[in-house]
């Protein structure tokens, strides 16, 4: 019997590609551009496994499009809001995400943007890189200290925990709200106070989303939230752009009703609404993972989980673990 077929939405890394050589035919879709969806309805026909990215949307359209011999989704991300889990749980199809590799290089990552934005550094950085910077001025770019103020959490999951620990060094008073409370140890490890998500949006001087995107978080961050947040407040936003209502940020960011902003994440990336090409806005091209080290990593767990299933294993990051016990 030949190997299994796999199609990979990108290219991946060396590591990665060698080890899906051993166990896969593999077809790669090598275009600069993400693949066309006409074009990827095709290519997943009749294939066994897909390793996909955050950018396609696997939906009951797809999957029929792949047909009956897809067994497994693979996502190279954590996040799996692009991907119609039920639809493939009623298919028989694993689907595997990439969890606990890039909390901290997500931390990182936030953190960058926190201190950008509070420190004004890109605009800095325009000024100096232009020529523009012609004397040096007591008021020139003064941005907001990041030290000694408070940091509201939303969501303290891996990321936000990790994010709350590299706090500590900025002499922060930490406060987070979540789905639930965390344990007491890890409230006392990162000095993090729960709150109602109310009173987080209302105390904090940075208050950074850390909740996936799903039913009840879409839009979680409105016009009512932003109206509680402080006038000297900065959001940021690197976990899914859809979490911010990004029109009622914009008004915000219009009206003064907040500091600014640094953005990650968008709500129909890579639409960036000219609306949020301000100055008090720091804006990335979904950069949060975006070391070579962890991108590796992600994609070495999705290749990891393919070449489980099809040896007869259970795959180490499977997300409707029900699907094995279906007898496929
Ligand atoms: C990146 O956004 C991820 O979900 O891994």
């Amino acid at each position: 019997m030949g190997k299994p077929q796999l199609f990979s939405t990108h290219v991946l890394f060396d590591e990665p590609r060698k080890k899906l050589a051993e166990h896969f035919d593999v077809e790669y879709w090598t275009g600069n551009e993400r693949p066309p969806r006409p074009e990827l309805l095709k290519l997943v026909s009749g294939k066994n496994a897909l390793i996909s990215l955050l950018t396609e949307k696997i939906d009951a359209e797809l999957l029929d499009a792949a047909g009956p011999n897809l067994r497994i989704v693979a996502n190279v991300a954590v996040g799996f809001d692009n991907i119609d889990v039920p639809a493939c749980t009623a298919r028989k199809i694993a689907v595997t995400n990439t969890p606990g590799v890039l909390d901290e290089t997500t931390a990182d990552f936030t953190w960058t943007l926190l201190m950008a934005v509070a420190r004004r550094l890109v605009e800095g950085d325009r000024m100096a890189r232009s020529g523009a910077w012609t004397k040096w001025n007591l008021d020139q770019l003064c941005g907001t200290d990041v030290w000694g103020k408070t940091l509201g959490i939303i969501g303290l999951g891996r990321i936000g925990r990790a994010v709350a620990r590299r706090a500590s060094g900025f002499q922060m008073n930490i406060i987070y709200n979540s789905t639930k409370p965390a344990a007491p140890e890890i409230e006392k490890e990162l000095h993090a106070e729960y709150m109602s998500r109310d009173q987080v949006f209302e105390q904090a001087d940075f208050l950074s989303l850390h909740v996936p995107l799903n039913d009840a978080t879409r839009g979680l961050v409105g016009p009512a939230e932003l109206a509680r947040m402080k006038r000297t407040a900065f959001l940021i936003n690197t976990t899914r752009g859809p979490v911010v209502q990004e029109t009622a940020l914009i008004d915000a960011l219009e009206r003064g009703v907040i500091a600014g902003a640094a953005l990650d994440v968008f709500e129909r990336e890579p639409i960036i609404p000219d609306g949020l090409r301000r100055d008090n806005v720091v804006l990335a091209p979904h950069l949060g993972s975006a070391s070579v080290e962890t991108r590796t990593k992600m994609a070495l767990i999705a290749v990891e989980n393919a070449i489980a299933f099809f040896d007869g294993k259970r795959p180490p990051t499977i997300l409707n673990p029900d699907v094995l016990r279906l007898g496929i």
